[in-house]
Order: structure tokens, then C-alpha cells, then sequence
């Protein structure tokens, strides 16, 4: 079975997708009560960053805990990826002690160098090209405060980014539509586009890419917005903030797109620039519980990953 990576969402097929979201569930549900579900003893997911992480890294380091094993934190500047030693060497050492590399990266190659030359399983906990494990807590959320996911609405609200691109490439698994308003010179690449498109053709599902925020919010079920800028692009923040302005996730967005319209954010949010304060902490907000999803949806990933048999947590 090994190993199995986690590079892009696309990794996991529709049936997969869709256990992994089940088994969160459950996951979540035996947390609540009290239920003990150590599925992965003594296994060890090193954990490589280059950049910074609060949901990522506390979900990964605390899930794998619960689950009977452990996180092991590595900073950028003890692992030095691609500058002390290549990704492929990385990979290749920790082969050969943990069970596990779960690593956020500037470079999506480097993610697939890790992948290549690992036996492990390889877990993308965020690149320039995609945050699939995001992609995952974002449909638990969905699935659980409407009670399904197929014939929902996704307005995607923002910058095409990597966020994006593991929305576009998920949703459409689980029946869901997606309408993406970005500007036109931020929209999500091309590539990523053309799959998200094949995909939502095979699944019936309808995906749209357009520069009107409102026109795609009209009537959606879910308004998803993201951070104008991500890491290691701080610094067109001031050239950014402007274009970006009319796709603000405020009251007026928020209104035009129907009552009973929810909002998700994957965090960190810059309040004030491409969410308001009112709309992030208004009764339509589900950042929180998004967040806490995180940790559900990754324990089911590992699980998955891991190999631990079908089932075993029953
Ligand atoms: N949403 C998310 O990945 O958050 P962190 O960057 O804090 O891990
Ligand atoms: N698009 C953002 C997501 C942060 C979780 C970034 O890459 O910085």
C-alpha cells in the first residue's frame, strides 16, 4: 500500500475523498464523547516548514497525539530544504525513521521532490500551488452545517491561490458548484482551471470563473475568501490592496448573496481588507468551526494514509 502521498487533492480519488470526510466525522464525534481512538501507536509524522503555521501545525502535532503517535516539529532552520540538503535527501532519511513527512513548502516541487524519493507517505500541508488538507476541512465544514454537499454553491471570493486551486479541485467531487470572482490578472492558473473544468464536467456539477464578486455570490450557499496576499508575497500587499478592494467579503457582498448565505475563511484573516470585522464575526461566519475541522480532517487523512484498516476505528 505505501506509499500513498497527499501531494494535491487530486491524490485521493472521489471514493477515497469521500471516506476520508466520513471517518472525520466519526473522528470528530469520538472526541466529543470522550471515545479513544489511538489508530496510529508509536507512528511519527515529521513535520517540515518553511513558512509559519498556527491551524496547520497545532492540528497536525495535536492529531497525531490522539491518535497514538506523535508530531515532530521541524523549523526551517534546522531542516534548511533545498539550501543545507536537497528535498530528495530529506526524504530519503526520513524514510528511514518516521512514518510520515508533512511539509509546507514555498516551492510545490519541492513537495513532489519529497514525494518521489520517499517511501513514506508525503502530506502537503501547504505550497505555492495548493493547501489540500484545507480543501478537506473546508467540505467537512460545508457538509455539516447543511447536512450534505451535492447541488450547494461555493462562491470563491478573492485571489486564485493555492487555496483555491484545492477547492476548485475538490469540490466538484462531492457535487458541489463553484463560482470563482477574482480579478483578472489574479485568477486561478490556467492548468489547475482546465482540471477543475474536466472534473466538474464528469460529476455534473457546474464550475464558472468571473471578475463580477456579485454576480457570484448571488443565491450561493457558501461565500469563501482568502487572504489578498500569501506568504512570501507580503510584499505586494500596497500594489495588491487596491485591485483587490471591490472583493471585499463585507455586509453589502454578504447581503447580495442571500439570507441564509454562510462565509468561510481559511485564516489568517486581514481584517479590514479582504474581510470585515462585522461579516468574520457575524452569525454567518464559520471560521471557527472550519478551523477546528482542520484538526478532524487531517486525523482522517492520516488515518487513510497510514494504512490502519478500514473500519478499525469502529
Ligand atoms: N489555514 C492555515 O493553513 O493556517 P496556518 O497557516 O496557520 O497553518
Ligand atoms: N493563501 C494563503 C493561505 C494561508 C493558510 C497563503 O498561502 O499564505
Amino acid at each position: 500500500m505505501y506509499p500513498k502521498h497527499f501531494v494535491g487533492i487530486a491524490d485521493l480519488d472521489r471514493s477515497r475523498l469521500h471516506a476520508v470526510l466520513e471517518r472525520a466525522a466519526r473522528l470528530k464525534h469520538d472526541l466529543k464523547v470522550g471515545r479513544p481512538h489511538p489508530l496510529l501507536p508509536g507512528k511519527v509524522a515529521a513535520l517540515i516548514f518553511q513558512k509559519p503555521s498556527l491551524r496547520t501545525r497545532v492540528s497536525f502535532e495535536v492529531g497525531m497525539g490522539q491518535l497514538g503517535g506523535r508530531g515532530l516539529y521541524l523549523s526551517p532552520a534546522e531542516v534548511g530544504l533545498g539550501q543545507r540538503e536537497s528535498p530528495a535527501d530529506v526524504a530519503r532519511v526520513l524514510s528511514r525513521m518516521v512514518q510520515t513527512i508533512v511539509a509546507r513548502t514555498y516551492k510545490h516541487d519541492d513537495i513532489v521532490a519529497l514525494a518521489e524519493n520517499a517511501t513514506i507517505p508525503v502530506v502537503n500541508a501547504l505550497s505555492d500551488l495548493e493547501h489540500p488538507c484545507q480543501a478537506l476541512a473546508d467540505l467537512q465544514t460545508m457538509a455539516e452545517t447543511f447536512g450534505k454537499l451535492q447541488g450547494l454553491t461555493l462562491a470563491y471570493v478573492g485571489d486564485g491561490n493555492n487555496v483555491t486551486h484545492s477547492l476548485m479541485l475538490a469540490a466538484p467531487q462531492f457535487g458541489v458548484n463553484v463560482r470563482i470572482a477574482t480579478p483578472p490578472v489574479y485568477r486561478p492558473s490556467a492548468e489547475v482551471t482546465r482540471q477543475a473544468e474536466a472534473l466538474a464536467e464528469e460529476d455534473g456539477t457546474e464550475i464558472s470563473v468571473m471578475d463580477d464578486p456579485y454576480a457570484a455570490v448571488r443565491g450561493a450557499d457558501v461565500i469563501y475568501t482568502d487572504t489578498w496576499y500569501s506568504m512570501g508575497q507580503e510584499e505586494e500587499a500596497a500594489e495588491r490592496r487596491p485591485i483587490f478592494r471591490e472583493y471585499q467579503v463585507n455586509d453589502d457582498l454578504l447581503r447580495a448573496a442571500g439570507p441564509n448565505t454562510k462565509v468561510l475563511h481559511c485564516l489568517p484573516a486581514h481584517r479590514g481588507d479582504e474581510i470585515t470585522d462585522a461579516v468574520i464575526d457575524g452569525p454567518a461566519s464559520l471560521v471557527y468551526d472550519q478551523a477546528e475541522n482542520r484538526l478532524h480532517a487531517q486525523k482522517a487523512l492520516l488515518v487513510e494514509l497510514l494504512g490502519a484498516p478500514p473500519g478499525a476505528e469502529e
